[in-house]
């Protein structure tokens, strides 16, 4: 059971304020007879509220996959920038977050919700989730680079260290400008671009495209999203149980 007055400050209509005006001024119907009351206890699922004759659905967890585009950043709010949770125009939650952070450069595979515990698991370094990077690099890919990755590299500084856990480097092409696809288990700050700096090479391009069982739908474009399916949110629900 859930008040009137958060049900539909729950579901962005307003803030608790604007929707208890709303009500008083009879924009406001459960199951078409108008509500009288914000304090109204409702059972979420049960009833048909209308706001200015629209329906208003209940959701209490949202699951977006959204192609992050290059330019965006990995916020909920910013002064100035377009954040990613912007870019969920139909969502019916204000309370939605992205799960991790991709650089404001890189684009690719993204979990927006609101389930904190979901989320908390996902990013857990407990529980070894794996990344999938794919990446444009400057100047040749080596075995040796992929040889150090797994070993673990030092991402920190010579007085502080900060070595990473191994990682698994798939060179796709080794040219001047090289392509590869690279594994890793943790989410550091710039870990991808900090990793390919500790072997001397830039990261040009990267782009998330898994992140444990959940693949980027490559019919996204960037800035596309779509809810996850029931199928994808069974399995990376199993999966971080
Ligand atoms: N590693 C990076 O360097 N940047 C990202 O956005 C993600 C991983």
């Amino acid at each position: 059971m859930i008040r009137l007055d958060k049900y539909l400050a729950d579901m962005g209509i307003g803030t608790r304020q604007e929707v208890k005006r709303y009500i008083r001024q009879g924009r406001v119907s459960i199951d078409g007879i108008p509500a009288k009351s914000p304090e109204t206890k409702i059972e979420e699922k049960a009833r048909k509220i209308t706001f200015d004759g629209r329906e208003v659905d209940y959701a209490d967890y949202e699951y977006y996959m959204l192609n992050k585009p290059s330019g965006v950043v990995s916020a909920t709010e910013d002064a100035r920038c377009t954040t990613v949770v912007d870019l969920i125009r139909d969502k019916k939650r204000k309370d939605l977050f992205p799960v991790g952070r991709l650089d404001k450069d890189t684009e690719g595979l993204l979990l927006i919700t609101n389930d904190g515990q979901l989320s908390h698991r996902l990013l857990s370094p407990k529980k070894h989730v794996d990344k999938t990077y794919y990446a444009k690099v400057a100047g040749k890919v080596t075995k040796e680079d992929a040889k150090a990755f797994r070993e673990g590299v030092n991402i920190g500084t010579e007085e502080k260290e900060e070595w990473t856990r191994p990682g698994v480097l798939d060179i796709l092409k080794s040219e001047e400008v090289s392509e590869i696809r690279l594994t890793i288990q943790e989410g550091k700050y710039h870990q991808v671009k900090r990793m390919f700096q500790a072997v001397g090479k830039e990261v040009l391009y990267l782009k998330r495209e898994s992140m444990g069982c959940l693949k980027l739908d490559e019919t996204l474009k960037p800035g596309e999203y779509r809810p996850l399916t029931k199928k994808e949110l069974e399995n990376v629900a199993d999966e971080n149980a």
